[in-house]
């Protein structure tokens, strides 16, 4: 499939940027990125500085919101757009608790304005491929797996948003034949995350000494997958999966939300070390998030199977690697831990 111009939705959040720069790099890519993101607190134009000029021609920036259909379909039509890559969303469950609003109409509505406007391109389009999550599956107990064929059960605003928005891809595909594809994938973690997520939360906290907070017992597990891994799964899925069909993607690395948080503390034990206290002295069991889902584990046979991929990284290594990232990073997180930040925290974790 040789795509001339991608449209990538939510290019300056967590994974977009990943992919991005992942994607400009590639041989297999000689077309153009079109990145539309609306800037919310959540996206920073800082992570991809200097792409613009660098691949000179091959990358856009457009500020414009997908809850905007107009606009949308006026970037559609100047940049003669004929693939979409849909990473934008409202992404944090605890904001979906306090305030699903924006939930509903970015990950839904927003969703629905770009299927539309794809479809009213049928002739030249090539393929909508929607970024999904586990959590629409719901909450496993301690075993099991989630596949492809497991029901949806989402617990939170967030995850229900995005399941409502998978239906839809689901059905422009059934009913309109939009070339579409779809992949639920587990936990990311690497560069870039906003630092309102578990790992990078508690980097850059305990770098500054502050509590670790560990939601309920700390034993709710997570599947984590290195962000560059999705990014190869992305792509995978975009030119060589099936069309109208979903693919489960994930890390194969189960954990304990402590195991992590302590894992975090004994490596930056060993790059900086204390001399009076333990970085993790510093854990701090806070009350759970309601509906908190217990257990995601994925099963990614199908994706394995059908289109060759699996994740490169194991959990040792992207760990480690994410921690120096933000060690390195410490103006960008900086950056990003004022304003905005500063009222989430006090609001979601008091004081
Ligand atoms: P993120 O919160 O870091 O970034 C979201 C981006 O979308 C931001 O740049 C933001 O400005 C942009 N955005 C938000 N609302 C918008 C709107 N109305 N119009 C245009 N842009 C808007 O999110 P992320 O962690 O990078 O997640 C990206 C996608 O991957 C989401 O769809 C999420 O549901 C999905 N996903 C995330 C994970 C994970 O672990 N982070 C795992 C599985 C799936
Ligand atoms: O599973 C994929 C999902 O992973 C994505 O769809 C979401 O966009 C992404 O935000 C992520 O959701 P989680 O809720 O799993 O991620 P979060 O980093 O918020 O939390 C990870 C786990 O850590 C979860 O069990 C809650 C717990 N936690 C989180 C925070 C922020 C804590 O114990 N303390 C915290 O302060």
């Amino acid at each position: 499939m040789a795509i001339k111009n991608l449209l990538v939705t939510g290019g300056c959040g967590f994974i977009g940027t990943n992919f991005i720069r992942f994607l400009l790099e590639r041989e297999d890519f000689q077309g153009r990125i079109i990145n539309v993101d609306a800037l919310t607190y959540a996206g920073n134009p800082e992570n991809l500085a200097g792409l613009a000029e660098t691949y000179a021609g091959r990358y856009v920036f457009q500020k414009a919101d997908i809850c905007d259909a107009e606009r949308l379909r006026a970037i559609f039509t100047e940049f003669a757009v004929d693939a979409v890559c849909h990473f934008a969303a409202e992404s944090h469950v605890d904001r979906s608790i306090k305030r699903p609003d924006s939930f509903i109409q970015t990950n839904i509505m927003g969703t629905f304005n770009l299927l539309e406007i794809a479809r009213s391109r049928m002739d030249s389009f090539q393929i909508f491929h929607h970024i999904s999550t586990d959590e629409v599956y719901g909450s496993l107990g301690p075993t099991g797996q989630f596949t492809e064929e497991t029901s949806y059960k989402p617990n939170s605003p967030y995850s229900a948003s995005k399941a409502s928005s998978d239906h839809l891809v689901r059905a422009y595909h059934k009913t309109y034949g939009l070339p579409t594809t779809l992949s639920n994938c587990s936990n990311n973690y690497g560069p870039y995350q906003f630092p309102e997520k578990l790992i990078p939360l508690v980097i850059l906290n305990a770098l500054e000494g502050k509590p670790l907070p560990v939601y309920g017992d700390g034993k709710n597990v997570r599947d984590w997958l290195y962000v560059t891994d999705h990014c190869e799964a992305v792509w995978t899925i975009m030119n060589a999966g099936k069309k109208g069909d979903t693919y489960n993607v994930g890390g194969q690395w189960e954990m304990e939300n402590i195991v992590i948080v302590e894992m975090i503390c004994d490596i930056l034990d060993e790059i900086i070390p204390r001399t009076e206290s333990r970085c993790r002295d510093l854990i701090t069991f806070v009350k759970d998030r309601p509906g908190h889902d217990r257990r995601y584990a994925i099963d990614f046979s199908k994706l394995r199977n059908a289109l060759g991929w699996q994740p490169r990284e194991s959990f040792a290594s992207g760990l480690r690697k994410t921690i120096d990232w933000y060690i390195d990073n410490r103006p960008w997180a900086d950056r990003i831990r004022s304003g905005e930040y500063q009222t989430w925290v006090k609001e979601h974790y008091g004081g």
